[in-house]
């Protein structure tokens, strides 16, 4: 038998993994490196228990490939490992992840454009909401060169400190 919402308690909440999805367009630069950037985050802080992520673009151009090799390379000499296969955002993602991070608002006009988005609109959240340096797009590095690429990871690496906090401070308060 189901328990119904009202057998809920606050310790089964806690239980509960906040699940979180990252959203470019190619998926093999900029999301699959916020993704890794952030798993290696919370194993580092023994978080995994509760958080878990993915990433996907929102366009079917690399479905199935490895993260381009200069994102690869960059991570690498940053001390992150990137293990991820390209996949395309589908509907049913909304329904499934928790937080939903647009890397740019091109990205994120793409997510609000699937089917039934507009039920989902408050879990959608632009990346750089959470850079304490201010918002904005996470640029695209693809036709840029290793300074570009350097300057994603210096984002996400911030904005992913500052995430994790403020998923710290609010599962506290649940
Ligand atoms: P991403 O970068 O959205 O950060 O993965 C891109 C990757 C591939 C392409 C564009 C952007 N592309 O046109 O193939």
């Amino acid at each position: 038998m189901q328990p119904d919402a009202h057998f809920v308690n606050s310790s089964q909440i806690l239980n509960m993994k906040v699940k979180v999805l990252f959203v470019c367009l190619g998926n093999i630069c900029r999301s699959p490196l916020a993704e890794a950037v952030f798993k290696h985050k919370i194993k580092e802080s023994n978080l995994t228990d509760w958080l878990e992520a993915d990433s996907c673009g929102t366009a079917n151009y690399h479905i199935g490939d490895t993260p381009d090799p200069r994102t690869i390379q960059n991570a690498l000499r940053n001390g992150v490992t990137i293990d991820h296969r390209g996949r395309q955002l589908k509907p049913a993602d909304l329904a499934h992840y928790d937080i939903i991070f647009a890397m740019d608002e091109s990205n994120y006009n793409n997510i609000m454009k699937l089917e039934r988005a507009y039920k989902y609109a408050d879990k959608v959240a632009m990346m750089r909401t959470f850079d304490p340096q201010g918002p904005g797009d996470v640029p695209d590095p693809y036709y840029g060169n290793e300074k570009d690429f350097q300057e994603v990871f210096d984002i996400l690496d911030r904005t992913m400190d500052n995430l994790i906090n403020h998923l710290k401070e609010n599962r506290l308060k649940a």
